[in-house]
């Protein structure tokens, strides 16, 4: 049965880690497909017994990498250890301690949940008995029981996820590969999958998970690489992701978006602020300069709601706060700069 906690403490910054403490270290990592470099340079070092998320849009390079690392795809370029051995020239070694849950799914449609189970435990070399105890065990430990007898056709999107995540570690790796894992699934079974990583960690394994979500990385990674067109745009614990964009945020919505255009430009101009503009018409984000205190951020504020006032600009609400992940993201990859 896999213990349920929840969470990890291993967001430290400080000194760069050993060699020996790394479960992955990678060094100018290349893969070129004709000439588009997925992945274009990549240095990564995972501290083992974390998650570590690799965050990223879509064809970032972020399951090319992994497929790298997993050692089902030859680098072209640059050299990654995982737990001290390469990729390339010790893969076999590599391959007895990893696993990966990739992000369409590997197993067999037709079979039932348990059958599925007991095959693939099988086909590691486990006995008949010890094969079904396993599978039962992993079954109830993923809220499959009830399901266990039904064809995996016809499970739901979360429950494909979660036999597919049971899949790959019925041997329990050292290192374990989760390709978006929740990507399409429901608030409620991205839950699960999150109680299932959290519980997977507890029990000594390294989770490399790439998703697109910042939320997800929020909740279950201690350090994140965020990664844009092959290269990593940046990397650190959550915290210091978002202190790189600013000690903090202030989020205003305006009773009409006719002014926003004008309340973005005395946002700049008195709290010499990198203003975005939100989806909602009505709503924009300043990032207060990293330098100040939090006094000097909230004093910022102050003075800029009055310059609005001045301006005959009224808003509906405001909120003084950390930035989001979200935000991060869409500063360092620039997705939605301040005239988007
Ligand atoms: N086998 C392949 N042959 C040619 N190009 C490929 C191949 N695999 C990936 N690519 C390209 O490499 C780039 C990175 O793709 P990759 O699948 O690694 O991105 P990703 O970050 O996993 O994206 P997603 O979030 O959509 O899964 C993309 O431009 C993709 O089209
Ligand atoms: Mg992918």
């Amino acid at each position: 049965m896999i213990p349920s906690v929840t969470g990890t403490d291993a967001s430290r910054p400080g000194p760069p880690l050993a060699d020996a403490d790394l479960a992955i270290r990678t060094h100018d990592l290349v893969k070129v497909f004709g000439d588009n470099r997925a992945v274009d340079g990549i240095d990564l070092a995972v501290p083992a017994g974390t998650v570590y998320g690799v965050l990223g849009p879509n064809g970032a390079g972020k399951t090319t990498a992994v497929k790298m690392l997993a050692t089902l795809l030859r680098p072209d370029g640059g050299t990654a250890h995982v737990f001290g051995k390469d990729v390339v020239r010790e893969a076999d070694a590599v391959r007895s301690r990893v696993s990966l849950t990739g992000q369409y799914a590997s197993v067999d449609e037709d079979l039932t949940g348990t059958e599925n189970l007991i095959l693939l435990a099988r086909l590691l070399g486990h006995s008949k008995s010890n094969s079904r105890a396993r599978a039962a065990q992993l079954l109830e430990a993923f809220g499959l029981t009830a399901a266990a007898a039904k064809q995996v056709k016809n499970y739901s999107g979360g429950m494909r996820r979660r036999i597919d995540i049971a899949a790959s570690i019925l041997n329990t790796p050292d290192l374990l590969f989760l390709d978006e894992p929740t990507t399409g699934l429901d608030p409620r079974s991205r839950n699960q999958v999150w109680d299932i990583v959290r519980a997977v960690v507890a029990q000594g394994t390294t989770v490399l998970l790439t998703t697109q979500y910042l939320d997800e990385a929020d909740q279950l990674a201690s350090r994140i690489a965020v990664i844009d067109h092959g290269r990593v745009i940046a990397e650190g614990t959550k915290g210091e992701l978002k202190a790189s964009v600013g000690s903090g945020s202030v989020h205003l919505r305006l009773r009409d978006p006719e002014q926003r255009q004008e309340a973005e430009r005395i946002l700049a101009e008195s709290m010499k602020a990198n203003v975005q503009l939100d989806p909602d018409p009505v709503a924009l984000t300043a990032t207060v300069d990293g330098s100040d205190t939090d006094q000097g951020a909230a004093e910022q504020a102050a003075r800029a709601l009055a310059a609005l006032a001045r301006s005959g600009i009224t808003v509906d609400s405001f909120a003084l706060g950390q930035p989001s992940l979200d935000e991060v993201f869409m500063a360092l990859t620039d997705k939605k700069g301040a005239t988007a």
